[in-house]
């Protein structure tokens, strides 16, 4: 069968009925790659699965969340969607209000959002509202509004957003024919992990009867400048060059930590070096061009690695949250630099040292 997007995948475990409109853009059905280089570069003989959520149509994972909060928005007769975002909440928003003829407005924080991001949610017509403050400070205020005007809030605090989102963890479970030892991922609002823990456990439940599914230890990961929930207070200016999760006050923070606690994994940190450090990796020794953000998983996964956390053969999944093409500006910054050439075949040979 055609492939039909999340909801029509996994609609015996959503919120869905027949008389939802469902508004997608065939989100999901991303692949599981295995890493094979990283594997060896890594020198580990656990297998290494990496799930590329920068294949979903507005490159990153939100699409999820948002084919089921924005298909709920238009069942319940909403004319209008707000959301607060470091970027990639608001492409996918302005993308899904545009395919459902509803009316969007994003708070971001002003200059702080990624190139990619900001262009996607001009370009399908949202009203794009730079705030004088960081994220916290804008959800916040789209909290308000959502409370006191007709307007859906398409952050991860609604609860559909979640729902979609654990569709990932059933994808993995589908592609894997289990749970993964260990689950590595990025933590930002913290939404996500959230989702991806609540999926691997209705999974198990669902599948009970026929076969005993393994629950993997979830491995969170957050910026050293803007670690709220490793800390264990908030942080009132939350630095680093991953601007996704470039976040001082977690909205699912106990979520994160239920998440953490029940599957005794962990949420730690890892520097803005050792994000830098796995985005290369990513794409020099496997292909994938990532976000920052999205290589927190990694980072946090060769941190661990070199720690000597892993006794025995295990098998590790990495989420990779965004696409590369989101943050242009950050691999320019660090990638080799372009050589300018005179247009001859001996200046052009030379460079090539023939
Ligand atoms: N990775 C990427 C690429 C993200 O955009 C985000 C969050 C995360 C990881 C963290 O996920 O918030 O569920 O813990 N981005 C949000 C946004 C905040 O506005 O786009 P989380």
């Amino acid at each position: 069968m055609v492939y039909q997007g999340v909801i029509r995948r996994y609609k015996n475990y959503l919120p869905v009925t027949e008389k939802t409109p469902i508004i997608t853009l065939l989100e999901g059905d991303t692949p599981l790659i295995e890493a094979e280089n990283l594997r060896v570069s890594l020198g580990v003989d656990s297998k290494i699965y990496l799930k590329y959520e920068g294949l979903n149509p507005t490159g990153s994972f939100k699409d999820r969340g948002m084919t089921v909060a924005v298909s709920k928005a238009v069942e319940e007769g909403a004319s209008a969607v707000i959301c607060a975002s470091t970027g990639n909440t608001s492409a996918s928003a302005a993308a899904y209000a545009a395919k459902a003829k509803l009316k969007c407005v994003v708070l971001i924080p002003e200059g702080a959002v990624a190139l990619g991001k900001l262009s996607q949610a001009l370009i399908h017509g949202a009203e794009v509202l730079a705030i004088k403050g960081n994220f916290d400070d804008a959800l916040h205020l789209a909290r308000e509004i959502s409370n006191k005007y007709p307007v859906v809030l398409v952050n991860s605090i609604n609860p559909h957003r979640i729902e979609g989102q654990k569709t990932a963890a059933f994808e993995i479970v589908d592609s894997l024919g289990d749970a993964p030892d260990y689950h590595f991922m990025p933590v930002g609002n913290a939404g996500n992990i959230t989702a991806y823990w609540k999926g691997y456990r209705e999974y198990r439940k669902i599948f009970q009867e026929k076969r005993k599914l393994k629950l993997p230890r979830m491995m969170g990961f957050q910026a050293e400048g803007a670690a709220p929930i490793v800390r264990g207070h908030p942080i009132k200016k939350p630095r680093t060059i991953a601007t996704a999760i470039r976040i001082g006050n977690p909205a699912s923070w106990k979520k994160a930590e239920e998440a953490r606690d029940e599957s005794k994994g962990v949420i730690d940190i890892v520097s803005d070096k050792e994000i830098i450090e796995a985005y290369r990796m990513l794409s020099s020794v496997e292909g994938l061009f990532v976000e920052p953000a999205s290589a927190a998983s990694v980072a946090g996964l060769v941190k661990y690695v070199r720690q000597g956390y892993f006794s025995q053969s295990s098998t590790i999944v990495c989420i990779l949250t965004g696409h590369g093409l989101k943050d242009p500006d950050r691999a320019i910054k660090v990638a080799r630099k372009v050589r300018v050439v005179k247009a001859d075949l001996k200046s052009v040979a030379n460079q090539m040292r023939l």
